[in-house]
């Protein structure tokens, strides 16, 4: 109790020194007011509890009323305190008050930015007096509800809440009537999470909805239908496997984002079909599949032309082939192959412009990066200083095949990002020095005949290790063996 207490009074400490430290700085923020925030956690907000948290650039309350015994105990606590709004409202309906209604102006004349409200269990009928939340109306901007039965829910008391932004559903049944839903002008986003009764958006009145454009849909096992609108710009499925509107995904003109997450792999391939054959082709700037068993690239990507971050993480993809991951995009941005199991890369696998790519490749099977599939995109990467490949987590034999990069391309070194040899020695603590002892003259025949196969330009680092080709080895004993006998 006494550390709680320390911890709490530090916290305030700090608070109220980058309160000074901002004020003194001349930040367009009133310092009294700040004071008052600052003051206001140490209030009794019993039986809630009240949270500040440093990481806030202006001082703001967490409210959490988890374990009160009554809707009237926290409109007592709210009451009581002075904050005239708080951050975030948390609020565990007491199994007390179970199925009745969330009373008339529950924080007593404050508002809430974020409401998120639980029940006691998924049988719980939620229902919401409509003036339960009458001072949050132009401020709130998200509210949740999780683990609830909402057929009995009205959702009149978000009337004139013109800046909620998003509306989440966890582990809920029952919520897909949305009866009462007033005009939401800002609402952008829903989310449903974990509601094994959702299947469609069919009594959602779209047009009341003018901003909405994300849907995020996860763990919903009977998920078959989005709105019939055109409006998406983004959009995540994971884990519906009833879902099979691609067609629907395809009308979405304005489509910028897609995550398609454990689906499967045929799922994917029929989705990607449908969609290259329509207009998105040509809006999609990130695309995300992960956890989807595939064991290739899907070679649909190739046709996107305005892809920025490519997300192909937590696959099964063991080889990169030919031509695999050719964008026709001009500057792809991001490329996410890492926990694949990805062993090999056929030489011609990279195709494009990768000079501003961030390239993930941790967590594989990697043994050896060829010159002839990463010298000319390391060399795109050096000139822009911005692209890199990020190599953790693979078993990297550094034996001679990696003395193109370490003896002969150190500038080329810096762009392998956290690389790691199975013998423990860093990336980049390797130079000329640990792999003199490879021999040249065989070692370079393999360098030079991919290089000339991949790029069209001849890197002047060639030239410059040329030399010591010249220094034939067994002209180098004869050498060494007049000056020991010297
Ligand atoms: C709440 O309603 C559900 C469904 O009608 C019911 O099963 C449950 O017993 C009710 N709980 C209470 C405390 O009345
Ligand atoms: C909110 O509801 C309470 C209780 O019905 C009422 O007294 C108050 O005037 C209402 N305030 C607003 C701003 O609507
Ligand atoms: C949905 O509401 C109906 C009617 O109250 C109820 O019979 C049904 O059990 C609810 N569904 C779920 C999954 O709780
Ligand atoms: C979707 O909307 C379009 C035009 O608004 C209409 O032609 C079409 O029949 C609708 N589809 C469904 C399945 O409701
Ligand atoms: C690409 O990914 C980065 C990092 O996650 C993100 O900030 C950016 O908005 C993404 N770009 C697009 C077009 O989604
Ligand atoms: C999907 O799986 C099949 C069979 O395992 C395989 O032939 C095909 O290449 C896979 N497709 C992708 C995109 O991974
Ligand atoms: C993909 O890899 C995971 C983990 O390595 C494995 O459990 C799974 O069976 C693989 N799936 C396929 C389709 O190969
Ligand atoms: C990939 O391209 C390289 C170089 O052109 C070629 O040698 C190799 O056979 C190709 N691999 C496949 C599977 O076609
Ligand atoms: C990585 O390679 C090793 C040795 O070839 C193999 O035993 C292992 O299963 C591979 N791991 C993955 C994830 O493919
Ligand atoms: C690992 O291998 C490199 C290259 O062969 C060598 O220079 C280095 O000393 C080795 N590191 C350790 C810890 O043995
Ligand atoms: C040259 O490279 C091969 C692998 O390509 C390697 O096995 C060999 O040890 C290298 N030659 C020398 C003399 O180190």
């Amino acid at each position: 109790m006494i550390c709680v207490i320390l911890l709490q009074v530090f916290g305030v400490v700090s608070v109220a020194e980058e309160v000074i430290l901002k004020s003194s700085s001349l930040l367009p923020i009133n310092a009294k007011d700040l004071n008052s925030v600052v003051n206001i956690c140490q209030e009794d907000f019993y039986p809630c509890t009240c949270e500040t948290y440093s990481w806030d650039l202006i001082p703001s309350l967490y409210v959490h009323c988890n374990e009160v015994p009554s809707f009237e105990s926290v409109q007592a606590a709210f009451r009581r305190t002075t904050a005239s709004q708080v951050k975030e409202f948390v609020l565990t309906i007491p199994s007390f008050e179970e199925n009745k209604t969330i009373p008339a102006n529950l924080l007593s004349g404050k508002a809430a930015q974020e409401i998120t409200l639980i029940c006691p269990n998924t049988e719980t009928q939620l229902t919401v007096d409509p003036k339960a939340f009458n001072f949050s109306e132009d401020y709130t901007n998200f509210i949740k509800f999780s683990t609830c039965d909402l057929n009995q829910l009205d959702y009149t008391f978000l009337t004139n809440f013109n800046v909620l932004k998003e509306i989440s559903y966890f582990n809920s049944n029952n919520f897909s009537q949305w009866y009462g839903l007033p005009s939401l002008p800002s609402l952008m986003k829903i989310s449903v999470d974990s509601s094994s009764d959702f299947k469609d958006f069919k009594n959602l009145a779209v047009s009341k909805l003018p901003a909405l454009s994300e849907y995020s849909i996860r763990l919903c096992p009977h998920f078959e239908l989005l709105p019939n609108t055109t409006a998406t710009k983004k959009l995540r499925i994971e884990s519906c496997p009833l879902f099979k509107e691609w067609d629907i995904v395809g009308r979405q003109s304005r489509l910028t984002s897609l995550s398609l997450i454990s689906l499967n792999n045929q799922t994917i391939e029929n989705a990607l079909d449908s969609i290259v054959s329509s207009s998105v082709v040509n809006t999609l700037a990130e695309l995300i599949l992960t956890y989807n068993g595939l064991t290739q690239v899907p070679s649909q990507i190739q046709l996107f032309s305005q892809l920025q971050n490519v997300t192909l993480s937590d696959n099964n993809i063991s080889t990169a082939g030919n031509r695999s991951l050719a964008f026709s995009t001009p500057k792809l941005q991001r490329l996410y192959l890492n926990r694949n199991g990805l062993s090999h890369f056929e030489s011609e696998a990279f195709q494009g412009d990768f000079s501003v790519c961030q390239v993930l490749l941790g967590s594989n099977n990697l043994t050896k990066l060829e010159s002839s599939v990463f010298k000319s995109v390391l060399e795109q990467m050096d000139a822009t200083d911005i692209g890199s490949f990020t190599v953790d987590k693979n078993p990297f034999e550094c034996d001679c095949d990696l003395a193109w990069i370490f003896r002969d391309n150190l500038h080329l070194r810096d762009q392998i990002k956290d690389g790691k040899c199975t013998n423990g020695s860093y990336f980049a603590e390797l130079g000329p020095k640990n792999f003199a002892y490879c021999n040249e003259e065989t070692n370079t025949s393999t360098t030079v005949t991919s290089s000339t196969i991949q790029s069209t330009t001849i890197p002047s680092t060639d030239t410059a290790s040329r030399p010591f080709q010249l220094l034939d080895p067994v002209l180098f004993l004869i050498i060494l063996f007049i000056s020991i006998s010297v």
